[in-house]
């Protein structure tokens, strides 16, 4: 498979005044492939952001190079190439959104790439019906509910027809059915064959992803398939997570010397415990 994003020995250090400067990330290699749904899990300040917006050529790396779709970040002439590319939506709702008629709103950042009116038209429909928002085409943005404004963000990144899709934080700020939504359209995106990067803290938002990357103090202390992260109880307790709740019961069980596989869903959990019945 295609590599879409490739690290390799990443630092970045934010630099202050006189000298001072703090670690965003350092010694990052990382490999993501056309099409695959990665999780990014860490606590607050672990590096996750900075990981973001080293993606998109938003921060450049002191050490080491970020290679999208084959073009270096820090080819300057080609930085705008890599963020059409490279989408990212982020944790507040509000502050994405940029005009009061849903339609305008979505065609703003499309408009700024230069693309044909009549292009844009199309763009704007595709991507509110990708999102399941077509018939508030001409309403205002402002009276949606938490969860919709975050798929009319969505929705605006989409219309820039990006290969990657990055959201960071997005259902943060959502009730649980409001982040249930935006998952549902997360997901359906990438089994279109959509690359899609999610940053979040909810574990299990982390368990259908192919590949789970935990982040602490700067650095990817573990990757894998979420079964293998969530299977390796060190690594979670260094970075400071919860497990899925699944994975958490069954370890329990484990540690109290019963015969108990790795879960990470319920259904999984209940099979488990039939199983040794
Ligand atoms: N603009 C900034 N200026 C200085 N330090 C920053 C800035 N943004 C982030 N940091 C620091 O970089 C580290 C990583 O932060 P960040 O990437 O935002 O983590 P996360 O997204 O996982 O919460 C933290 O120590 C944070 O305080
Ligand atoms: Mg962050």
């Amino acid at each position: 498979m295609k590599s879409v994003i490739e690290l390799k020995n990443v630092h970045y250090s934010y630099k202050s005044g006189n000298d001072e400067s703090t670690v965003g990330v350092k010694n990052i290699d990382l490999d993501i492939k056309q099409g695959e749904f990665v999780v990014l899990l860490g606590h607050n300040g672990s590096g996750k952001s900075t990981l973001a917006k080293l993606f998109n050529g938003f921060l450049l790396p002191d050490v080491g190079d970020v290679i999208v779709n084959g073009i270096n970040t820090k080819e300057e002439k080609r930085i705008f190439e890599i963020r059409s590319k490279v989408g990212m939506v982020f944790q507040n709702p509000d502050n994405q959104m940029v005009a009061s008629i849903i339609e305008d709103d979505i065609a703003f950042g499309a408009e700024n790439l230069g693309i044909e009116r009549n292009e844009i038209i199309r763009r704007v429909d595709w991507a509110l019906s990708a999102v399941g928002m077509l018939e508030h085409k001409k309403h205002t943005p402002f009276k949606l509910s938490g969860g919709q404004k975050q798929r009319i963000a969505i929705a605006a990144i989409l219309a820039m027809l990006p290969e990657i899709l990055i959201l960071d934080e997005s259902t943060a700020m959502l009730d649980p059915k409001g982040r249930k939504e935006v998952l549902e359209v997360v997901r359906s995106l990438n089994g279109q064959g959509m690359t899609v990067i999610l940053i979040t803290h909810y574990m299990e938002e982390a368990v259908s992803a192919d590949k789970v990357y935990i982040m602490n103090e700067g650095e990817i202390i573990d990757f894998g398939t979420p079964k293998q992260v969530f299977g390796n109880y060190k690594a979670i307790i260094q970075a400071k997570l919860d497990m899925p709740v699944a994975s958490r019961i069954a370890h329990m069980l484990k540690m109290d010397g019963y015969a108990v596989d790795d879960c990470l869903t319920v259904e999984e959990l209940a099979e488990e415990i039939c199983r040794l019945l």
